[in-house]
This record gives structure tokens, sequence and C-alpha cells, in this order.
């Protein structure tokens, strides 16, 4: 730390024009930045989130900056160049991300945590009111901003739905253009960045600290700023954390809007780095494990070889032209392009119906009048062909009443895969739920009926085929309603296939913030009890009709956790049934189905009861079966000894239920959320 002093703490160069703004920070005090939220400066670092979760951090310069050159809509170029660093803690996973934000306040207002990035909330998101650019560093897949991958650079012009985004990495110099070198965002190593805006051309650069600047930038993406920037802005840092959680860092700062070389004083040597130490490799459990898996794989791939070279021997040459060799295996459901692009207008932009994590979703016809659903899956990085391998290993030979019918697929050019649907008339779950007109709004008893059969959908993956299939990415959004309103499950392409009785051992995290239970979370596990804990935000979710995490606000779990606390349980249920006489609701009822959904949710995956005890409740039509389902089993046996019920009613179940998570509110209150 000692090593770098503040050479230049700020020096500004306003002589000839006023518009003009100069600093460079090696180090930072308080006298240059003013914090906002949980932003904080340690031994002169900027640090703008810690350990704690679901927490926002920003960061800016002490005095809004003139963007435009005076009384005109002509945005001033500018240059600055920053260096960063996203500190890991020891066994937790990493998120969220940083940005580099331009905004017309400085304060968190109007910010939300998590994935939100502390840049918008869920109101204002993609609102051209924001007036924000954000060039953000994310270490975390989301499915609902489109993000690419779990590392990536991105673009973002008062949406979190980048207008560009890449890869985090860099060309070096002396390489062609396939000699990328990735860089890993979130691993604590310390990485500069330079952002350069002149001739309406955002550039965006990035090395490990130390290098010389590449010259090719990694986003070079033409960009009027002239109606997203005010006359004057706040230039700054905002970062977040949600469940996952690091220390985002910002070491050193130059920004200038006259002399482009000025980040060349951004000090470079000498610099920590926030790196996690290692254990020696050979004395870890993981290095035997992969010895022992290293070797079983490569005799696995002896022998997949020696298959696939005879069964290719026996195809005819065109057919060997034109397949790969994983293609063969899924070849029963392939339906030929031709049909597929007359029955979607040959994909015309009129047709797509949705957008979905993986890429557009088109409607059509089929040749025999059959409506359908068609994804298109983009294969630009590995990432499309895995997702597209799992979705069709998992749904296409998976057959359910309420799991979304899979017809077939096919490939289109060389980048792009094609899923076929069964057609779902009446849209997706949330659109129900969630923000939508009074006549479009689904009642009591039809989302309690869904519920019911979204569940046994869920039992039928865990447990009515001979490979346990884990859905992993269960929300409103991914129920799919037919014409009869019936609940189709639906988006496997998160799926991954388990053979009975094995546990997974992936520390790969899929999934929705919101959605993902603590032990998720904490060691990336997914296991059946993740995806009820998944199941069980849902059930609160649709029951009550809020969002499991709304910007700026607790918990949904938690605020249900809160009413039952409160002994107003029956308070929480979505507002919109009761309101103008419209169906009264059986609170009786109401409260049932909230304590299953807060039994699912709770904490601790031995209390969650499995798929088909919870379908066991749903059917079971008498108190007493009820009663028996909840309470059969070790793990609840266990839960409720501890609660020291011998012969425990649903209710004092219920009570104890509430009380327990009350006892252990920092698992639910802080991991559960
Ligand atoms: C700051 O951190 C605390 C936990 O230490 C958290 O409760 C609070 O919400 C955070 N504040 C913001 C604005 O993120
Ligand atoms: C810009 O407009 C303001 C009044 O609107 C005026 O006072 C100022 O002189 C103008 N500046 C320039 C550089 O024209
Ligand atoms: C989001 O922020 C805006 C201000 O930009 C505010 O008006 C709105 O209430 C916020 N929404 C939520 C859900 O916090
Ligand atoms: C952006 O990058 C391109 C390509 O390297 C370069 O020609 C251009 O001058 C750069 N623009 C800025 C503003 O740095
Ligand atoms: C940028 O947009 C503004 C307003 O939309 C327009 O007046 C201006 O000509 C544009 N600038 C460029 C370089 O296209
Ligand atoms: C621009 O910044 C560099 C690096 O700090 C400095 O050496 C140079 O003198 C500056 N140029 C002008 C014109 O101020």
């Amino acid at each position: 730390m000692k090593k770098h002093q503040t050479l230049v703490p700020l020096f500004i160069l306003a002589v000839q024009l006023t518009s003009a703004v100069d600093f460079i920070f090696n180090t930072f005090d308080s006298s240059g930045v003013s914090l906002s939220g949980n932003a904080t400066i340690e031994s002169q670092i900027l640090t703008l989130t810690n350990d704690a979760t679901f927490s926002i951090g920003r960061a800016f310069y002490t005095s809004k900056i003139p963007t435009k050159q005076p009384n005109t809509t002509v945005v001033l170029p500018f240059s600055t160049s920053f260096i960063f660093a996203m500190a890991p803690y020891r066994n937790r996973l990493a998120g969220h991300g940083v940005v580099f934000v331009f905004s017309p306040h400085d304060g968190i207002e109007g910010s939300s945590s998590a994935q939100n990035l502390g840049l918008f909330n869920f109101t204002n998101d993609g609102s051209p009111n924001n007036h924000v650019l954000g060039v953000e560093f994310d270490c975390f897949r989301n499915q609902e901003f489109n993000d690419i991958d779990d590392n990536h650079v991105g673009i973002d012009v008062n949406s979190l739905t980048s207008v560009a985004a890449h890869e985090a990495g860099y060309w070096p110099d002396d390489g062609g253009a396939s000699s990328f070198e990735k860089l890993e965002l979130n691993n604590g190593r310390i990485y500069q960045v330079w952002i350069d805006y002149a001739d309406s051309i955002l550039n965006v650069t990035m090395s490990p600290v130390g290098m010389k600047r590449p010259k090719q930038p990694l986003l070079n993406v033409p960009l009027n700023l002239s109606d997203v920037f005010e006359d004057e802005m706040f230039v700054g840092f905002t970062a977040s954390t949600g469940d996952m959680i690091q220390s985002h860092k910002i070491l050193s700062w130059s920004f200038s809007n006259t002399n482009f070389s000025l980040s060349e004083g951004l000090i470079t040597d000498g610099l920590p780095s926030f790196e996690l130490p290692k254990t020696p490799i050979h004395r870890t459990k993981g290095f035997i494990t992969a010895l022992i898996v290293g070797i079983s794989v490569f005799a696995l791939a002896c022998s997949v070889v020696a298959f696939f070279s005879v069964v290719r021997n026996r195809r005819t040459r065109k057919e060997k032209d034109e397949m790969e060799d994983w293609e063969l295996e899924y070849w029963p459901h392939r339906i030929s392009l031709q049909e597929i692009e007359s029955g979607t207008k040959n994909f015309a932009d009129q047709n797509v119906i949705g957008v979905g994590g993986n890429g557009k979703v088109y409607g059509g016809v089929l040749r025999g009048g059959s409506q359908i659903a068609v994804k298109v899956i983009s294969r630009e990085n590995g990432e499309g062909t895995r997702a597209f391998l799992s979705e069709i290993s998992s749904l296409g030979r998976l057959k359910h009443r309420y799991l979304v019918g899979f017809r077939g697929w096919c490939k289109k050019d060389k980048g792009h895969l094609i899923l076929v649907y069964d057609y779902m008339e009446n849209g997706s779950l949330d659109k129900r739920v969630f923000e939508c007109d009074e006549n479009m709004i689904l009642s009591f008893k039809d989302r309690i009926r869904i519920l019911k059969q979204v569940a046994s959908a869920l039992l039928y993956l865990h447990e009515g085929w001979e490979a346990k299939v884990l859905h992993r990415d269960i929300k409103a959004s991914n129920v799919l309603l037919d014409k009869e309103m019936n609940a189709k499950l639906g988006d496997f392409g998160l799926a991954r296939m388990h053979d009975h009785d094995r546990t997974s051992g992936t520390t790969r995290l899929v999934g929705t913030v919101g959605y993902l239970a603590p032990e998720i979370v904490r060691d990336g596990r997914a296991s059946t009890k993740t995806d009820v804990f998944g199941y069980g935000v849902l059930i609160l979710e649709v029951v009550c009709g809020r969002r499991p995490v709304e910007a700026g606000e607790e918990g949904l779990v938690e605020w249900v956790l809160d009413a039952s606390r409160r002994g107003e349980l029956v308070t929480a249920v979505d507002r919109r049934l009761k309101r103008d006489g419209g169906e009264t609701v059986d609170e009786e009822g109401v409260e049932r189905v909230l304590r299953l959904g807060l039994l699912c949710a709770h904490f601790d995956p031995k209390v969650r009861p499995s798929m088909r005890r919870v379908v066991e409740i749903f059917e079971g039509g008498n108190e007493e079966a009820q009663q028996e389902s909840l309470f059969v089993g070790d793990h609840d046996q266990g839960f409720s000894r501890g609660l020291g019920f011998t012969n425990p009613t649903f209710d004092e179940i219920a009570e104890g239920l509430s009380s327990s998570m009350a006892i252990s509110c920092s698992g639910i209150l802080v991991e559960g959320r």
C-alpha cells in the first residue's frame, strides 16, 4: 500500500475551456469522491462492497461534470481508465459485478442490489428517462437481461440488457484475431480498463495490470450519447452483492475530456493482489478426485471414440458431411429445416413471440396444421451447444401432461440450433400474476390448480424416470399455460441429467437470482432439494402476486415470514384477489399453501419436503393425510422432534416452523432471500 502514494490527488486543467475536467486518483481519500450505500475507503482503496449480502456501494466524483459543448447537443469526448479487482471470499460463490457509470444523480436512489448491480431497479430498468450510461463487469449470467455468460463486459444504455457485450479479456498485440485471451473477472486479480469516447464511438479495452494497453479494443461500438447524457452528469462506479458476495475494489482512476494520455499517469506497479491463497494442489481432495475422474473420463473417451468410429464407418459419406457424432443419439427427433422455415415465414420478425435466455422464440405452424413454438439458439460459443444438448437429452425423452411437449429439432446454418415445442396459447404464468390487466389475472383457485400441476411435473422429473432430472430454474416465467390454462413446465435449457443415487458435483451456478437455495449459493451444489426451494418461492410469488426480489425491498420469503410471525399470514395474499367484490379467498387455504411454500423455501434443505410429499399434501383431501404427509420421513421427524412436538398438528408445525425460522434468522433472513 505504501508504495503507491498520491502523486496528483486531483488536478484540474480548466484553463481555456470551462468544460474541461481532468483528474487522476492513484489513491483515494474521502475528499475526492462521494460515497453512498455501503461504499468505504479502506487503505486508500475505494471499496464499493464488502462481505455484506444484498448490498449496494456507489462512489462518484464529487461534482457533476459537463458532458456537452456549451449550449449544443454535441457530446464531449472523454477518456477514462481505472484499475479494479473483484476479491472473492473463501468458500463463497462470488458476485455480482461492478459498473463504471454516468448518472444524472449521485446516491443510491432508484437502484437495487444483486443482479441489478446498483445501477437500476426493477421498475426503471430500460426507461429512457434514466439517462444512464454504464460499462458493466458482470460475473453472473442473468437470463432476464440476456447476459451472454458469467464473465463479461457489457455496455448498458438505460438498461441492464446490454447493447453490446463480450466475454472479458483482450487480444494481444502480436496475435491474430483468434488469439483472444480470456480474463477471469472474479478471481481477485487486478485489471486495468480504458474507456474512450469520441466521434460517436465508444471503445472499451482491458488487460492485466502492468501490460501495455492492447491496441484492439474489447468493445468498439457506435453510440450516439447526445440523448442519453444530460448536460451535466455524475461519473463514478457502482457495485452490488446478492446472496453471492465479493469485495469490489477500485485501486486507481483517471478521467479527462481533454487529455487522452492522462491514463498513462496511473501507477501500475507495486499494487496488491486479492487472489485467495491456494492449498498445494496435490494435497487437496479435489486433486485426487480429479485424478480418478480424469482417468475414468479418459477411458470412457477412448471407448466412445472407438464406438463412434465403428458407427461412423457404417454411415454413408453424405451423412458424414452433414452430421456430427453427438447428433446420432438424438436423430429420431429431427425435423427438416424447410418445414420449419415455411412454418415460421422464414423466421419473420412478426412471428417472434418471445426472447428467452438462450435466444428468440418464434410462433409457427407445421405442415399438419399444428401450432408450434420454435426456439432458435445461437451457437457462437460452446455454451449454446451444451445448452442444446442438455435440453434435447432431457426434454426430448421426457413426456408428462404438465411438461411442455417437445417435438423435435434441427440445425440452421453453422451457427444456429432450432428446437420445436408445442405452442402454448396462454403464454407464461408471470404475465398472469404480476402487473397485468385485471381481466387477465388468475383466480386463487386457478393459481392453486397450476401450482399442483407444476408440483406433479416436478415430481415426474425427480422420480418418474430412470434418471433423476433436476430442473434448476423453476420460476413463474418458465411455467407456460396451454389453451385450457393448464400449467406446462418448460425451459429445460438448464437441466442436467443425474443418474439416481449420484450426487452432483458441479460448481457451475445456474438459475435465477431470488430462486436460488442458500446451499446452492454457498457451494454450487444442485439437488432435488434446491428445486424444492425454487418451487417454494414459486408458491409464495403466485399466491402473493409479488416477485421474489423486488427492488428496494426485503426478499419475498422474509416478507411472508414476517407476516407469519405477526400472525397475519393471510394478509400476504395477492391484494388484487380480494378487491372490488372479487372472489373472496378461502383464508384457511391461503394459510395452508403459504405455509407449504415457507416449508419448501426453508433455509435448511433437510427440512424441505420432497416433491412427492408436496404432491401428497396437495392431493390428500383430508386433514389427517395432510398432517401425515408433512411429518412422515426422517427429515421432518427430525424437524418436529427438534421442536418438541411428539404428534404435532398442522398448525403447530407451521407455528413451529416460523419460530424455528426466526431462531435461525441468520440462516434464512440473510441467506434465504
Ligand atoms: C449495507 O450492508 C448492510 C449489512 O451489513 C445491509 O443490511 C444494508 O442493506 C446495506 N446497505 C445498502 C444500501 O446496500
Ligand atoms: C449559453 O446560453 C446561456 C444562456 O442560456 C448564455 O448565458 C451563455 O453565454 C451561452 N454560452 C455560450 C458559450 O454561448
Ligand atoms: C425505482 O426507482 C425509481 C426512481 O428512479 C422510483 O421512483 C421507483 O419507486 C423505484 N421502484 C422500486 C420498486 O423501488
Ligand atoms: C476506437 O478503436 C478504434 C479501433 O482500434 C480506433 O480506430 C478508434 O480511434 C478508437 N476510438 C477512440 C475514441 O479511442
Ligand atoms: C446524435 O443524435 C442527435 C439527436 O438525436 C442528433 O442531433 C445528432 O446529429 C446525432 N449525432 C451524430 C454524430 O449522429
Ligand atoms: C496529458 O497527461 C500526461 C500524463 O499525465 C501528461 O504527461 C501530459 O503533459 C498531459 N498533456 C497535457 C496537454 O496536459
